[in-house]
C-alpha cells in the first residue's frame, strides 16, 4: 500500500496549529512529534504559575511523567505530579475530591496550572478539577491516547461517572492549551489505538468524504504509525473537531452531529456493562448499524453503509452485533440521556462526508438491529 503523495504537504510544519475558535475562550491545538519534551516552553508565554499540578495516572506517569517533569522545570516553573491509579473507575466524585484536597492543601492558587496528562479518563477528571477549584484554574490538555488527541481534549466537556452513569456530572470548562505528541501513542496498547481509529472515521463520514478516501486508501501505514500519516490523521480529525465545537460550544443543534454511531454505541456499552467493548469498538457497530439504517430509510444508497463496514473491519473493529439483543438494545436506547421527547434520534449518513439528524421509529430499528448481526 502506498501512501498519499500531499501527505507531506498536508503536514508540513506550517498546519501543526488549529486554532478553536471561541473568543476570548478559544485556544490552540498544537500537534507535534516531540512535543513532550516541550510542554514548558508553551506555558511560560503565558506568564502564571509558577506552581504547576501534573495529573496523570501510574501507567502514563512511568512512560512519560519525567520528560513533562523536566520541560516545566527547564522554564522556571515548579511542578508537583499527581499520579492517580489507572482506569475509568478513577473517573468519580471520589478522586475529584482527593485532587482539590491536594490543591487546598498546598494552598494553589489561581494562576496555578493544571496539566491533565493521560488519556480521557485523565482529561475529562482533571478538567472537571480544574473548572471547580477556586472557580476555574487554567489547565492545559496533553492528551496520550488516540481518543484523547482526537476527540476528549478539544470541546471542553469535563466530568466523571456516577453509579448511575457515565458522564452525568461535569461542567463545559475550555483549556488554555492542547498540546498532542503524536509519539506518544507508539506505547498506547494497539486495541485502545484501533478503538480511537473509531472516532477518527466518524470525522470522514460526518463531514469529509475526501479524509474517508484517504483513510480508505492509507489504512495499513496508519496501522503501523507511520509518522506523516498519523499526522495527518490527528491533524484533520482535530481540525472537524475544532470546527465543529466553534460552532457549537455546548452541544445545540450542530455539535450533534458527533454522535453519529454513538445512539446504538452507548446502548451496547451499557448492556456489555462497559466490559465488553471498549467505547471506540462500540462506535464502529453503531456507525454500522446507522448506515444500515439510512440505507433503509431510503436516504443513502448501499454503497454508503459498505464502505463504512469495509473500512471498519479493516481498521480491526468488531462490525456485527451481538446476536439476540434487539430488544434490550432498544430498552438502553430509550433510556439514554439524549434521547428527546421520548424518541430516539439517530445520525444518518445520506452520502459519506454528510449526516442528518432524525428521530427513527422503534420498528424501523428493530429491523435493522435484527438484521445487523454476522452473517446478515
Ligand atoms: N470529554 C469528551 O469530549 C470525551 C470524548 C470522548 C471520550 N471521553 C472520555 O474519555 C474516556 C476514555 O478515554 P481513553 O480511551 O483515552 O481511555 P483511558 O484514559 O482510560 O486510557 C486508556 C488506557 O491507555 C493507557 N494509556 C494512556 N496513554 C498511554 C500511552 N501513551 N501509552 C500507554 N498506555 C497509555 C491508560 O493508562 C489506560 O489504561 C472515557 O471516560 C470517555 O467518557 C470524553
Ligand atoms: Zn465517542
Amino acid at each position: 500500500m502506498t501512501t498519499d503523495r500531499d501527505v507531506t504537504d498536508r503536514t508540513s510544519p506550517v498546519c501543526d496549529r488549529i486554532c478553536v475558535d471561541l473568543g476570548d475562550r478559544g485556544y490552540e491545538v498544537v500537534i507535534r512529534e516531540g512535543l513532550l519534551d516541550h510542554v514548558g516552553e508553551f506555558l511560560a508565554p503565558f506568564k502564571l504559575g509558577p506552581d504547576t499540578v501534573i495529573v496523570t495516572n501510574a501507567v502514563v506517569k512511568r512512560y512519560y511523567g519525567t520528560r513533562v517533569v523536566r520541560s516545566l522545570s527547564a522554564v522556571g516553573l515548579q511542578p508537583t505530579v499527581l499520579a492517580l491509579p489507572d482506569g475509568e473507575r478513577t473517573k468519580s466524585l471520589r478522586w475529584v475530591a482527593k485532587i482539590l484536597n491536594e490543591l487546598l492543601r498546598h494552598r494553589y492558587e489561581r494562576k496555578a496550572w493544571l496539566v491533565a496528562l493521560g488519556g480521557g479518563v485523565i482529561g475529562d477528571l482533571a478538567g472537571f478539577a480544574a473548572s471547580v477549584y477556586l472557580r476555574g484554574v487554567p489547565f492545559v490538555q496533553v492528551p496520550t491516547t488516540l481518543v484523547a488527541q482526537v476527540d476528549s481534549s478539544i470541546g471542553g466537556k469535563t466530568g466523571v461517572n456516577h453509579r448511575l452513569g457515565k458522564n452525568l456530572i461535569g461542567t463545559f470548562y475550555q483549556p488554555k492549551l492542547v498540546l498532542i505528541d503524536p509519539g506518544a501513542l507508539r506505547t498506547l496498547p494497539p486495541r485502545e489505538y484501533r478503538a480511537g481509529l473509531a472516532e477518527v472515521i466518524k470525522y470522514g463520514v460526518i463531514t469529509d468524504a475526501e479524509f474517508f478516501e484517504f483513510l480508505e486508501r492509507n489504512m495499513d501505514p496508519i496501522l503501523k504509525l507511520d509518522p506523516a500519516v498519523l499526522h495527518r490523521v490527528i491533524q484533520t480529525s482535530c481540525a472537524i473537531k475544532a470546527a465543529v465545537v466553534s460552532q457549537d460550544e455546548q452541544e445545540g443543534d450542530r455539535r450533534r452531529i458527533l454522535n453519529f454511531g454513538h445512539t446504538v454505541g452507548h446502548a451496547l456499552e451499557t448492556l456489555g456493562g462497559y466490559r465488553r467493548y471498549k467505547h471506540g469498538e462500540a462506535v464502529a457497530i453503531g456507525m454500522v448499524v446507522a448506515a444500515r439504517l439510512a440505507e433503509r430509510l431510503g436516504l443513502a444508497d448501499a454503497t454508503v453503509g459498505t464502505r463504512i463496514r469495509a473500512l471498519v473491519e479493516r481498521t480491526g473493529l468488531p462490525a456485527d452485533l451481538p446476536p439476540r439483543s434487539a430488544s434490550a438494545l432498544i430498552r438502553a436506547m430509550r433510556q439514554d440521556k439524549k434521547v428527546q421527547d421520548r424518541r430516539i434520534h439517530f445520525v444518518l449518513p445520506d452520502r459519506i462526508g454528510h449526516v442528518l439528524v432524525r428521530p427513527v421509529e422503534e420498528p424501523e430499528i428493530r429491523q435493522v438491529l435484527i438484521a445487523t448481526k454476522p452473517g446478515a
